[in-house]
Parts: C-alpha cells; sequence; structure tokens
C-alpha cells in the first residue's frame, strides 16, 4: 500500500479588515480544482468546543481580561482545533486553510498584550510539538485603514475595540516574522481585491511547484 502523503497546513494572517476570508475561499476553489482535498477552518474556532470558547474571548465585557487567561484560553481552543480536526486531516492529505493561528498569538499575546515570546513558544510546543505551517499568506495593510474596514462591518468584538496602537504593535510585530519565519510571504492588502486575488493565487501556484 502507498504511504499517504500529508496534507499542507497554510495559514491566513493579519490585523483587521485585510481581507483574509475571502481570499481562503478563493484559494480552497483554486486549489479543488488542482486535484486537491481541502478543508477551510478558523482560529480561536474550528470545532464546536472551541468555538464556545472563541465566543467567551471575542465578547466584549466589563470585567478586565487578565493577558494570561487570554493566553490560556487560546491556548485550549487551540489544543482541541490542532488535535481533533487540524492533525488527523493533515495526516489523510488533507490540505488545511486555517483563518489565523498561533502566529496570531506572538502578535495579539505577545506584541499586543506584551505576554514573553518564551513562554507562548513553550505552549506552542506542548500543544503543537513541532507542526508548524507550511506557508502563512500576511495580509499587510496600513492599521487605520484596516480598522475602517472592519468597523463598517458594525458591531466590534472585544479585540476590535483596542485602541490603534494595540494594532500597530501588532503588524509591526507581523513584518518582523515575515523577515525571520521563512514559510511567510508578503501580501499588499491595500492593493484593489483583484490585484490582492492575483497575488495571493501566484504564492500558490509557487508554493505548489516547490
Ligand atoms: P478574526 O476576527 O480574524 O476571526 O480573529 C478573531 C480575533 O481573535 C482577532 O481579533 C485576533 C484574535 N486572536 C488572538 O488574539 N490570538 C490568537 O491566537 C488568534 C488565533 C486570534
Amino acid at each position: 500500500m502507498s504511504k499517504q502523503v500529508p496534507g499542507k497546513f497554510v495559514t491566513f494572517e493579519g490585523v483587521e479588515g485585510g481581507g483574509k476570508s475571502s481570499n481562503i475561499a478563493a484559494v480552497k476553489t483554486f486549489l479543488e480544482a488542482q486535484g486537491k482535498q481541502v478543508v477551510t477552518t478558523r482560529e480561536p474556532g474550528g470545532t464546536p468546543l472551541a468555538e464556545e470558547i472563541r465566543t467567551t474571548l471575542l465578547r466584549p465585557r466589563d470585567e478586565p481580561v487578565d493577558e494570561m487567561a487570554e493566553l490560556l484560553l487560546v491556548f485550549a481552543a487551540r489544543a482541541q482545533h490542532f488535535n481533533t480536526f487540524i492533525k488527523p486531516a493533515l495526516a489523510k492529505g488533507t490540505w488545511v486553510l486555517c483563518d489565523r493561528f498561533t502566529d496570531a498569538t506572538y502578535a495579539y499575546q505577545g506584541a499586543g498584550r506584551g505576554l514573553s515570546v518564551d513562554t507562548i513558544a513553550t505552549l506552542e510546543t506542548l500543544v503543537q510539538g513541532d507542526v508548524r505551517p507550511d506557508l502563512t499568506l500576511l495580509f499587510d495593510l496600513d492599521v487605520g485603514l484596516g480598522l475602517e474596514r472592519a468597523r463598517g462591518r458594525g458591531a466590534l468584538d472585544r479585540f476590535e475595540q483596542q485602541e490603534q496602537v494595540f494594532f500597530e504593535r501588532i503588524r509591526t510585530l507581523y513584518l518582523q516574522r515575515a523577515h525571520t519565519e521563512s514559510y511567510y510571504r508578503l501580501v499588499d492588502a491595500s492593493a484593489s481585491i483583484e490585484t490582492v486575488r492575483a497575488d495571493v493565487q501566484t504564492i500558490i501556484t509557487q508554493f505548489l511547484s516547490c
């Protein structure tokens, strides 16, 4: 019997308003046309339990949320999602397209909330072992423009209610990681929808040919 080739793990990152979601759907359609088995999912979330944790994390509340409590909730959701959904799918040879993953934790809980990289890295290894994305598309754009787009969508969640400077720290961290982590590819998300779509397709085509 031939050995199953593991699927690829592709994540989509960036500050709010970068257009990740619509591009994930386009990448799925593109990959399926190439004969790939593909699932899409998101973090926090992706399973019923993890989606409940997402609701808890995103709901605005009067009580101040402790940074460590937030971090542990993010990784609790991730443990459930990773072990019951992502890992089995990859093992079956399915491509997993995930709207945010642990790079978002380095950005939001690390750069945004000020938690240490070492703490996040420890939890990352505890939950995921040595699994990291094969490819991460970073949808980068001016924070003000992204927030304007996101805030035009309606009621703000607990993260979207943060000051602009919080998102500036997050963008800076993502751009730093784009330079240091070889699995990153940068997408200029301030370009037109058509240009962004074409850039994403070029990146995926290049990745497929590797
Ligand atoms: P979304 O609006 O892009 O779906 O993401 C939900 C929010 O969760 C977004 O504001 C970023 C935040 N988040 C974290 O703070 N840490 C994480 O590890 C992840 C995956 C998301």
